[in-house]
């Protein structure tokens, strides 16, 4: 089969990345997490005390995504390695804030465009289909009730061994999407060539097979 590239766009905790994960997985391909570069960025803004010239913080910053084969993708920023940070809740609380910001966005299309040049990516965001990877050769918009979603993240936080309640998680994921979905530059939405898939009381697995069918169905 031809090389492709697969966005895979969708709200915040939506399963985006373990589907990616898995996806990419099944079919030799590299995934790509661009939360993780803005959280990056988010990381450095808020190590910073806040400034407000964004401009000139990603002029000062170096982002490489390298590959662990345990831990999957590492986020290197200026030459460390942050990747534990990047999920730690005040990061999460800032970090649609960071995105809205146009040199920030522009700094990590950038570097995502780039990646995926050479194919064989999957690549999960908010923006993929519509911005980053307007040619992809397969666009899933994936979409959950805010429930299942918080009661997700719950558990992967439980994982990782942060702390939350559910109704604070159901709190910020919904205003974290209507953050995401109204700002100016690139908001959150379907392209109009994505599938939507609606995770809500699916596995995994169950999602992972309807995305493989789609890659099928591609030939
Ligand atoms: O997928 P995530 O929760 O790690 O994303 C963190 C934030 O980054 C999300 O609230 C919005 C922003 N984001 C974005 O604006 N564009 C992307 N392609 C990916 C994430």
């Amino acid at each position: 089969m031809e090389r492709i590239n697969i966005a895979l766009d969708g709200p915040a905790a939506a399963g985006k990345s373990t589907i990616a994960k898995r996806v990419a997985a099944e079919l030799s391909m590299i995934y790509v997490d661009t939360g993780a570069m803005y959280r990056a960025i988010t990381y450095k803004y808020l190590q910073q005390g806040q400034p407000e010239d964004f401009e000139a913080l990603v002029n000062e910053t170096t982002l490489e995504l390298t590959y662990d084969g345990e831990k999957g993708q590492l986020v290197l920023l200026d030459g460390n390695d942050v990747t534990d940070y990047l999920r730690e809740n005040d990061v999460t609380q800032h970090v649609s804030y960071v995105a809205s910001k146009e040199p920030v966005r522009h700094f990590a299309v950038n570097k995502q465009q780039e990646l995926a040049r050479q194919k064989g990516i999957v690549m999960d965001g908010r923006d993929i289909g519509t911005v980053v990877l307007p040619d992809a050769e397969l666009k899933v918009y994936m979409i959950a009730s805010v429930e299942e979603r918080a009661h997700r993240r719950q558990l992967d936080n439980e994982e990782r061994g942060i702390e939350s309640t559910l109704e604070q998680l159901k709190r910020e994921i919904a205003e974290r999407d209507e953050y995401d979905m109204n700002r100016d530059i690139s908001p959150l939405q379907k392209a109009e060539d994505a599938v939507t898939l609606d995770t809500t009381g699916k596995s995994i697995e169950e999602v992972t097979e309807e995305i493989l069918q789609l890659v099928n169905d591609l030939q």
